[in-house]
């Protein structure tokens, strides 16, 4: 089994990560050969100043650390130290198809109204996230929801790659998206919408870097209904804000949705709340504390990152190479 999974580094990690991300790819390291990767290219596609990315990076790679990502069993590194990722970005960019970008909903959201004035970077940045994951073949590719249709467009692109240099060298990979609500964490203000960082909204989502008393207040004021909580899953269908903080108390405490509901069935959010906010603080509060230490040490994270790119240099050559030479280049 190999593992294959980014994250950008912009600002800060929430619950929605760590749920639908971070906390899987920690358990995967016991089953399987991981590399993770800070997407810092990707992070180029919309304005961002030199230095808050250069910060942004470190500051990634401790959150994930201090989540329980182990750089010594896991290969953890910055996507722009391994070239590989760009050159082969650019091969795939010749075999994938402008129709099938302009699909991609989430280039559709991010640009906005605004796509005339959008980077090229952020409409083929799908195709940049093709070639992080075939340039090393991986078995699963952790990802929350939202990541789906972007691992879907690496699949199309694999199998035309195959088929037009017929070569079985790419592995159309699979994306592997957890179960229950962890799969998308929604914002604390809409059931509609998920957890995320460009919400601007701060009261939308936990952040890693938020002390007790923020957490207590934005699961307090997280939007809710006036109805006391059900004892069947399936009455949580039509509430969306409650079933969003009930998938959250599950996927905290590692509980079913039901386990969570028999603890709390016919009880309000008046109770309910508090006790999620508590669970949530005490799953944060020793990735906090190591976090902190990680970032006193930042030339040990930058060890670490060089010894993953290398890592993962010599892991993704060898792909590359029979790219090139399916194509026709060397
Ligand atoms: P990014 O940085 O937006 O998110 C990192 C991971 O967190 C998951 N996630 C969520 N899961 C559940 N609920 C949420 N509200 C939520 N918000 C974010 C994402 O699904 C993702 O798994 N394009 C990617 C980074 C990337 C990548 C890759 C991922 C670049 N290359 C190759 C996998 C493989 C991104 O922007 O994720």
């Amino acid at each position: 089994m190999r593992v294959v999974s980014g994250i950008q580094p912009t600002g800060n990690l929430h619950l929605g990560n760590l749920l639908g991300a971070i906390l899987r790819w920690v358990e995967m390291q016991d089953r399987a050969e991981c590399l993770f990767f800070l997407a810092d290219l990707h992070a180029l596609t919309v304005d961002v100043e030199p230095a808050q990315l250069r910060a942004n990076v470190r500051e990634m790679a401790a959150a994930l650390i201090a989540s329980g990502i182990d750089p010594a069993r896991s290969t953890l590194f910055a996507q722009s130290a391994v070239p590989a990722h760009s050159e082969l970005a650019w091969l795939l960019q010749c075999v994938a198809r402008v129709g099938w970008l302009n699909r991609m909903t989430q280039f559709k959201e991010k640009s906005g109204k605004n796509r005339e004035g959008a980077s090229v970077g952020l409409y083929s940045y799908p195709v940049l996230q093709a070639a992080d994951i075939l340039l090393y073949r991986p078995t699963h590719v952790p990802v929350g929801e939202d990541q789906k249709q972007h691992i879907e467009l690496a699949r199309d692109i694999a199998i035309k790659f195959n088929t037009d240099y017929d070569t079985e060298l790419l592995v159309p990979p699979e994306p592997y998206i957890g179960g229950g609500t962890s799969a998308r964490v929604m914002s604390l203000r809409d059931g509609s919408a998920k957890m995320s960082k460009s919400d601007p909204s701060d009261m939308s989502r936990i952040n890693l870097s938020d002390p007790d008393d923020l957490i207590s207040s934005k699961i307090r004021k997280a939007r809710t209904d006036p109805e006391p909580l059900p004892d069947d899953p399936a009455l949580l269908d039509r509430r969306p804000e409650a079933r969003n903080l009930v998938g959250i108390m599950a996927a905290v405490t590692g509980e079913s949705i039901e386990g969570v509901l028999g603890r709390f069935a016919g009880q309000g959010f008046g109770t309910f709340k508090p006790a999620l906010a508590d669970a949530i603080i005490a799953l944060l509060t020793p990735i906090r504390r190591r976090f902190a230490e990680l970032c006193a040490d930042p030339a040990t994270l930058d060890g670490q990152l060089v010894a993953g790119a290398e890592r993962a240099r010599a892991l993704g050559a060898p792909t590359l190479r029979a790219a090139q030479e399916a194509m026709g280049l060397l």
